[in-house]
């Protein structure tokens, strides 16, 4: 594996779960694969999951971690070929990441989007441009509009929890106070959909009218805007808020209550509860849930040590 950006860089989404809860039953088995070899992390935005659980893989492989805070510590990148750098910005990301990809065996990018404009955000931009001058194997953090670490993450924490062959997993809109990216929901509904196809999941996505997701990640879903309906026998409700895809980056009063609650899961199948987090309590997300039974979002995030080890034990597995 070169590069792990979305779903497609997967092919049995049942032999990577399987590997993953392998690597979760064993941690510290591959160690040599890691050793003098370097994963460099590079944020351009916040983070807490990402950060440690990716160190944390890395660290059982027993690699090297160099972690930059571009946002905070480095110097202020320009994106755009053709342009004078007379202005703001001080180092263009073509000399920034070769330079970065002679440090690092291994790179982690996570950039979010500007949420301005859908184009130059759907376009992965900045993280094709990462990726063609570091010269090195790249493993998304995020980017604008996917989150595959979270993603996989959450096909393995379904795997882990549920009690039946094929559940159904409904992806529940939540509101919110500001407007966020489609990246999380983008990739848990094409990773879902591609679950589905695979035979491992019934999936379903509920989201009030205006926050349609872009049609490329929810080929094969049922799509409602009754989430009372949509949550009738769910085994899992994914619990997400995201801004508007087609009046890019709004944000609409939705007068109907969306916030997920005893009420609600009163009507699934007993169903288990995630959230990628951080959530906000009471807001998108009750904290009697929250605090109950019925929440996985502790277990989820555990997870994604297994998630970025999987994947960073491939690419090692691929190094010269
Ligand atoms: N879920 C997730 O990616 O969390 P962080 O933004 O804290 O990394």
């Amino acid at each position: 594996m070169n590069k792990f950006f979305s779903v497609a860089d997967i092919d049995d989404l049942s032999k990577v779960v399987q590997d993953a809860l392998a690597l979760k039953a064993s941690p510290y088995e591959n160690k040599a694969l890691g050793e003098n070899r370097t994963l460099g992390l590079v944020f351009l935005n916040p983070s807490l999951r990402t950060r440690m659980s990716t160190q944390k893989a890395a660290m059982n492989l027993g690699m090297n971690v160099m972690v930059m805070n571009m946002d905070k510590d480095g110097w202020a990148l320009e994106t755009q070929d053709g342009v004078v750098m007379n202005g703001t910005t001080v180092e263009h990301i073509r000399e920034a990441a070769a330079v970065m990809g002679e440090y690092c065996d291994i790179l982690g990018l996570r950039s979010f989007p500007g949420l301005k404009d859908r184009e130059t955000d759907y376009n992965e931009d900045l993280f094709n441009k990462f990726v063609k001058f570091c010269g090195v194997p790249v493993v998304s953090l995020e980017s604008a509009t996917r989150h595959p670490l979270q993603s996989l993450t959450d096909l393995i924490t379904i795997a882990e929890h549920k009690e039946v062959d094929k559940p159904k997993v409904v992806l529940a809109w939540a509101p919110h106070v500001k407007a966020l990216p489609q990246a999380v929901p983008n990739s848990f509904a094409e990773w879902m959909c591609k679950a589905q196809q695979q035979g491992l999941v019934d999936f379903t996505i509920a989201h009030p009218m205006g926050y349609d997701l872009c049609e490329d990640f929810t080929k094969g879903a049922t799509i409602s805007d009754d989430l009372s309906d949509s949550l009738k026998g769910a085994d899992f409700v994914y619990v997400k808020n995201w801004s508007s895809y087609v009046e890019y980056g709004q944000v609409h009063p939705v007068a109907q209550n969306w916030m997920m609650d005893n009420a609600k899961l009163a009507l699934t199948n007993n169903a288990k509860v995630m959230h990628c987090l951080p959530v906000r309590r009471d807001l998108e997300l009750s904290s009697e849930i929250l605090d109950g039974p019925n929440s996985l979002v502790i277990k989820e995030a555990s997870n994604r040590v297994w998630a970025a080890q999987v994947v960073l034990k491939r690419m090692l597995e691929n190094l010269k």
